[in-house]
């Protein structure tokens, strides 16, 4: 089969489209023939071994992993010995956080893991919205019904679903967005949008109970004003200096959690949840542009430029 492989950390010009040994479905596993995968942040963060520590849980000198590729969807080609929660030909879609591999046309994953199957009415190439959802929920899941949340960069992967599960939340949801996207963050159910190319949100004077930072353009201190006394900042990336990792640590020693920088958890549990809210018609992805495979490098590019809407999406099947 082919995959995308790296054989060193660098740039989406360092990826190759290669021959390699299709997996088998072993004990407890299932084979999924990929229809479409998506490139996201962590591929390309992942690619850059960037921040630097990640290297930890990815390598330190080199990929430590053979295949890139983080979610998937398609079908179920093989099922291992002892599978009987999917048959062959069901519609799956699902993370791959451990081994990678999702940017090929075949992958094995263990069915105790984070892989559902599609609900019916949702065609496989709009499944891939887990990664963006899953990272939002580790934010948007302290909100109470009739907390009021800003969301910073509501236009992204992270931000499009966190606008999403912030309203299951029973929160009000104000948007900051650029002005392309006023009209999405509101068919997204934000209450209030605001325009951040017009200063209007440095002009916000009300105070909120979460500010999320959804897209790493901001920072604490910008906004510690509008936060309610006892207001959560949460925020995607490390921010200016480190800023939201010290200040984190300073929050969890002196225990008012203030500040913080979710790490996702519970992926198979977030994709039970996140099925429920496909079936309900609670939530939908936000796409942006569709690649071929073989131009996937051109994807991470475009991905890397950080200014995709939602979720870029690379057909992966012929007929995909
Ligand atoms: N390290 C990792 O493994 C990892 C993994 C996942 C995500 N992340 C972080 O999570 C963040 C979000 O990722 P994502 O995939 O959801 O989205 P993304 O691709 O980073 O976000 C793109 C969106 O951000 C908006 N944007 C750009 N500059 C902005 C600004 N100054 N203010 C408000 N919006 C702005 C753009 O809209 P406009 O065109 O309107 O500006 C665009 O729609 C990223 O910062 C990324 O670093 C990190």
């Amino acid at each position: 089969m082919r995959a995308l492989t790296a054989e060193r950390y660098g740039a989406p010009s360092d990826l190759r489209l290669t021959e390699v040994a299709q997996p088998e479905a072993r004990a407890g596993e299932i084979l999924v023939r990929i229809e479409v995968t998506p490139v996201g942040r962590t591929d390309t963060a992942t690619l850059r071994a960037h921040p630097f520590f990640a290297r930890m849980a990815t390598g330190l000198l080199k990929p430590s992993f053979p295949i890139y590729g983080l979610e998937f969807a398609g079908t179920v080609a093989a099922v291992g010995p002892g599978v009987t929660r999917f048959a062959t030909g069901a519609r799956v879609f699902g993370l791959s956080p451990e081994r990678f591999g999702a940017h090929a046309e075949f992958i094995s994953v263990p069915v105790d893991g984070p892989v559902a199957t599609i609900p019916d009415h949702v065609p496989t190439h709009e499944a891939v919205i887990c990664e963006g959802a899953w990272y939002a929920s580790g934010t948007t899941d302290a909100l109470q019904p009739g907390h009021t949340c800003l969301i910073y960069g509501a236009s992204g992967a992270i931000g499009t679903a966190a606008v999403q599960l912030a309203k299951i939340q029973g929160a009000h949801v104000t948007a900051v967005v650029g002005p392309t996207h006023l009209d999405l963050a509101r068919s997204l159910g934000a209450d209030a949008v605001v325009d951040y190319t017009t200063g209007a949100a440095e002009r916000i004077d009300t105070a909120f109970d979460l500010i999320f930072d959804a897209v790493g353009h901001t920072s604490y201190f910008a906004w510690r004003r509008r936060l309610k006394p006892n207001g959560l900042y949460r925020a995607t990336d490390l921010g200016p200096w480190w800023s939201n990792i010290w200040l984190g640590g300073w929050s969890a020693l002196t225990r008012s959690k203030r500040v913080s920088v979710p790490f996702p958890v519970d992926p198979a549990g977030f994709l039970t949840r996140l099925r429920d809210l496909m079936q309900q018609g609670l939530i939908r992805g936000v796409f942006d542009r569709s690649y071929a495979f073989d131009d996937i490098a051109d994807a991470y590019a475009y991905v890397d430029r950080g200014q995709k809407t939602g979720i870029v999406t690379v057909s992966v099947a012929q007929d995909g």
